[in-house]
């Protein structure tokens, strides 16, 4: 699996121009140990991947995103009506020494210098967030709540320290249900 997405990262460096946009989708995680394809949602500000809200959460609303404008963000919009006045866009904290909680802000915030609401882009079916130099990264983990199949998604912005959760990779292509 490691060698696969860096593999991948490097494919995808050198197809920087063929990025191309796809309009609403819904995320999915996958990663080693994870049931396949645990959807993306937000609650309180941030995302989480599992298979139902968790008790702990007070807003918690699955979700449709959307790559909007130059800049690359992605757009969240609830499934059910939830009373937002705008719609809140998802962020990762780029600095090297975090792993933090990817969030969502409603741009009405004070944000950390090291946090990137830009950049964000599929590929293939495969979500990224492109750097500063330009560079597509995919570093995106799974960490565990105390509830069972419920994660708090993190980005790893120093990578290669080692931290605790699972490498994920978040895909626009839902899990496949086997009906018998
Ligand atoms: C995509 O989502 C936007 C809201 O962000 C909505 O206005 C638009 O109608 C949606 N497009 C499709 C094809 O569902
Ligand atoms: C998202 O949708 C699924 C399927 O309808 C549902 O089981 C789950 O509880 C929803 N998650 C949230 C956070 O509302
Ligand atoms: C930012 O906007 C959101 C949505 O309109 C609102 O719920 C929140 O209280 C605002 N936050 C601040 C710090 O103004
Ligand atoms: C970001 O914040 C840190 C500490 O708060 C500061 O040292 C640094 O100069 C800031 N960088 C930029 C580009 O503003
Ligand atoms: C579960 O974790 C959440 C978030 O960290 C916390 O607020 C809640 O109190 C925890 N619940 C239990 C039963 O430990």
């Amino acid at each position: 699996m490691i060698f696969e997405l860096s593999f991948l990262a490097v494919l995808l460096a050198r197809v920087e121009c063929a990025v191309s946009s796809q309009s609403n989708f819904s995320l999915y995680a996958y990663g080693t140990g994870l049931n396949p394809g645990l959807r993306l949602f937000y609650g309180d500000g941030h995302a989480y991947v599992g298979s139902k809200a968790p008790s702990f959460i007070s807003q918690a609303v699955n979700i449709t995103l959307s790559e909007k404008g130059d800049d690359a963000q992605f757009v969240a919009t609830p499934e059910r009506t939830v009373g937002w006045a705008a719609q809140p866009t998802m962020l990762v904290d780029m600095d090297t020494n975090s792993f933090d909680p990817v969030g969502f802000t409603w741009g009405n915030e004070t944000l950390d210098n090291s946090s990137s609401t830009v950049g964000f882009g599929i590929y293939g079916g495969w979500a990224f967030h492109r750097n500063d130099e330009g560079t597509i990264e995919m570093k995106f983990y799974a960490t565990p709540t105390n509830e069972s199949d419920v994660y708090l998604v993190k980005w790893n912005g120093g990578e290669t320290k080692s931290v605790d959760g699972i490498s994920i990779s978040l895909r626009t292509q839902a899990p496949v249900v086997i009906t018998s």
